[in-house]
């Protein structure tokens, strides 16, 4: 994956808990890297050592620290200067999650050996949605949890959202059926 992805959980470590434990996390991952270029591609091996380390290091599991990790890409990406893309998504929530692959398509302008992921919403209502979710990739699912509670949070709405199933066996991609319950301002 491209080093940007690295380099945000490089950064979330070091905000939260310091760089002594990055180093740790590093060290037990086997990773000699200190900076990750965020245009360089690097093996998904590397990311997924990375992230089982730092799930030991902060004692929590893959699929938690995934979750999280998928919240803070938001973040992330606006801190970055990619704040004009999610911003592009669209006026709503659920425009947004509808145009994610034309997002990553103009991402893959700037990564191009970028492997992206591929979206579908279905049934949707006023206030609900599916969010299909598929990849070359695999046990990516917890980070596209997090992923739509960050972009919820940026439109300042609160939602419910339930990781039906993953890709396995039986699946060839993950779903999420989301409910939005209300918005940021009416819980305040
Ligand atoms: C402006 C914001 C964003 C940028 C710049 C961005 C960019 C990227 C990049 C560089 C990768 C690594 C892929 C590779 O190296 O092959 C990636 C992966 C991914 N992105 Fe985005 N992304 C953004 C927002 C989002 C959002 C809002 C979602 C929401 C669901 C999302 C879902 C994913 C997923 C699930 C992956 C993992 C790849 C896979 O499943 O195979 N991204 N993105």
């Amino acid at each position: 994956m491209y080093g940007l992805v690295n380099r945000a959980l490089q950064q979330l470590v070091c905000t939260s808990k310091g760089e002594d434990t990055w180093r740790q996390i590093r060290q037990q991952a086997g990773v000699e890297d200190e900076v990750f270029m965020r245009m360089d591609s690097y093996p998904d091996e590397m990311t997924y050592r990375l992230m089982h380390a730092a799930s030991d290091v902060l004692d929590t599991t893959v699929p938690a620290l995934l979750r999280e990790f998928g919240r803070y890409w938001t973040r992330y990406t606006l801190v970055e200067g990619y704040g004009a893309m999610l911003h592009d998504l669209g006026p709503t929530f659920q425009e947004a999650l509808t145009a994610l692959d034309s997002m990553h398509a103009r991402v893959s302008l700037l990564y191009p050996s970028l492997k992206p992921p591929m979206f579908r919403v279905t049934d949707v209502t006023p206030d609900s949605m599916r969010l299909h979710y598929y990849s070359k990739r695999s046990s990516l699912g917890p980070m596209v949890h997090g992923l739509i509670e960050g972009l919820a949070e940026r439109f300042g709405i609160v939602i419910d959202v339930v990781h039906v199933y993953a890709k396995d066996d039986t699946h060839d991609h993950d779903r999420f059926d989301i409910r939005i319950l209300g918005s940021l301002s009416d819980a305040a």
